[in-house]
């Protein structure tokens, strides 16, 4: 699978859940993010974008889409013939529009297009329990602020210049 934004918040998590359940993963993220993701269990790391991957005639089961800030369509040509594109986050319009369309585009090219709006649910969270125990799950933490410097975390965020997640001590 690939991973899209495998160095943030939402897809340093990705990568080692779908390490843990042994899942080949590609993770794609800016240069100086690599050795994080890596770190985390991914077995290949690239900063190209769809059009480039493409060049590189892989083709993906599953791409996980945290960081979807361009056309869904251009990734859809990585997927394997019956492969699923999952849209987490990114741009508010792209994730509309997965909403709208998805349905049409699996229709249409038998791979699958779906949104992820996660609800914290026990059985899953429980697998998650487990995984931190086993090991297998733990945050990356980049930095810890206190409560009263919040904006300047947001504004690292903000800036992209967070791998993983930052820690607010309260
Ligand atoms: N659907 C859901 O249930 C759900 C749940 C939680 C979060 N979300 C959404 O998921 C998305 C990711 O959340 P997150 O906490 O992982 O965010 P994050 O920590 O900011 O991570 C996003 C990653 O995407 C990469 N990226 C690629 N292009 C980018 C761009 N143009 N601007 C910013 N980052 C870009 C960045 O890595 P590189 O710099 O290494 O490329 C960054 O680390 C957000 O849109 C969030 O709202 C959805």
């Amino acid at each position: 699978m690939l991973i899209h934004g495998a160095s943030g918040g939402v897809g340093s998590y990705a990568v080692q859940i779908a390490k843990a359940f042994g899942a080949v993963v590609t993770g794609v993220c800016r240069a100086p993010n690599q050795a994080m993701v890596l770190a985390l269990g991914a077995d290949h790391v690239s900063d190209l974008g769809p059009a480039d991957l493409r060049r590189q005639a892989q083709r993906f089961d599953l791409i996980v889409d945290t960081a979807a800030f361009r056309s869904i369509r251009s990734w859809l040509p990585l997927l394997t013939p019956a492969g699923t594109y999952v849209l987490v986050g990114g741009d508010f319009s792209r994730l509309l529009r997965a909403l709208l369309l998805g349905p049409l585009f699996s229709r249409l090219r038998r791979r699958k297009v779906v949104v992820v709006m996660q609800q914290p649910k026990r059985a899953d969270l429980l697998v998650l329990k487990e995984l931190v125990e086993a090991g297998q799950l733990r945050p990356w933490i980049d930095g810890r602020y206190p409560l009263d410097k919040l904006p300047d975390a947001v504004r690292r965020l903000e800036a992209r210049q967070v791998k993983g997640k930052l820690a607010i001590e309260i």
